[in-house]
């Protein structure tokens, strides 16, 4: 196996931010990286020197993907082509391409998947990415890989802001069942640290409804199926979208179960009582009660009580009953009946 230093990867990325982050990762993983921004510009660095990759970027100026890779291909067939254009098969990436269309920087989120097929495209041993990116994708902490996590979780923080905050009816949505959430969690007793990712959670829970049309999300009148099917796909998407940006799998856990029902009716897995993880369980407690008190294109918001009516009647059924009652005495209050050790 060659020497990552011996190894040149040329990237091929028309957005600024893309290029400075994916030099970033591979120069911080070992490999020699040089980045253009158009076809052109990646016809002249092959003809000027070898390399071992070319990492192929979205629409670069003067030629599509598609044809660059052949043309280099033709050309320099010792240059291993690796072209990162999101397909129609794969949702996540279709997501991360729509969210690129607003302007965040969602590149990131191939990153790990990237560094995989690099060194699989290399023939490398398969060995876990070096440097700050890498260790923050590993969950290794060091000061460096947490502000490189800081960031990436700021952007997607932001992305769900930004993506609630175009809707009158979702604005601050999950910052304020984040809040009701942690209240929540201090009544059922949930230990600080799994306090902590309840609410990190709660916080990003609906980031993948990025990847369903503004159309079916804002629609006043009933569903469809096919509306219904695309809307029931965000928690998966979501999961997704946060995996190589949230190392926790109990954070990403709670995001895909938190429209699971206590009787199995739920989506995406039909999980039923306590095979649903207790955050989601919790989670989809505080997240009926803000969608009930807020208007929604399609109903006017109800008053608490009402809306703790509503609660107490899918008790048992879509919601475990202890949470229900938890959330009912945050909401009103107090506290009565202690629960157990484990918050039931
Ligand atoms: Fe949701």
């Amino acid at each position: 196996m060659k020497e990552r230093t011996q190894l040149r990867v040329l990237v091929v990325e028309r957005r600024p931010s893309a290029r400075k982050f994916l030099m970033k990762a591979l120069t911080e993983s070992g490999y020699a990286a040089e980045a253009v921004a158009s076809a052109a510009a990646a016809l002249k660095a092959c003809a000027r020197s070898s390399f071992s990759l070319a990492i192929i970027g979205l629409r670069p100026p003067g030629m599509s993907a598609f044809d660059l890779a052949t043309t280099m291909n033709e050309r320099w067939p010792n240059t291993t082509i690796l072209v990162t254009t999101p397909t129609e098969e794969q949702p996540a990436a279709l997501a991360c391409l729509r969210a690129g269309d607003h302007d965040y920087v969602m590149r990131p989120f191939d990153l790990k998947d990237l560094l995989a097929h690099t060194r699989r495209a290399l023939g490398q041993e398969p060995s876990p990415p070096q440097g700050a990116v890498g260790a923050a994708l590993n969950g290794r902490p060091n000061g460096e890989s947490r502000a490189v996590r800081r960031v990436l979780l700021g952007a997607v923080k932001a992305l769900s802001s930004a993506l609630e905050a175009k809707d009158l009816y979702t604005k601050g949505h999950s910052e304020r069942v984040s809040r009701l959430v942690g209240r929540m969690t201090k009544v059922v007793e949930i230990p600080p640290r799994e306090a902590r990712r309840l609410r990190l959670a709660a916080r990003l829970h609906d980031v993948g409804k990025i990847g369903v049309p503004e159309s079916v999300l804002s629609k006043p009148g009933p569903l469809s199926e096919d509306e219904y099917r695309q809307i029931k796909a965000h928690p998966v998407i979501g999961e997704r979208i946060l995996g190589p940006v949230v190392a926790d799998s109990e954070v990403l856990s709670i995001v895909r179960h938190h429209h699971e029902h206590w009787s199995g009716r739920g989506y995406p897995d039909r999980l039923a009582g306590e095979e649903i993880p207790l955050g989601a369980r919790i989670l989809a407690v505080a997240d009926a009660f803000d969608a009930l008190t807020s208007d929604r294109p399609y109903r006017p918001r109800l008053d608490t009580q009402a809306a703790l009516e509503v609660l107490r009647a899918g008790a048992g059924r879509q919601w475990e009953r202890s949470l229900v009652e938890a959330v009912i005495r945050v909401v009103e209050g107090f506290s009565v009946n202690p629960p157990d050790k484990h918050g039931r």
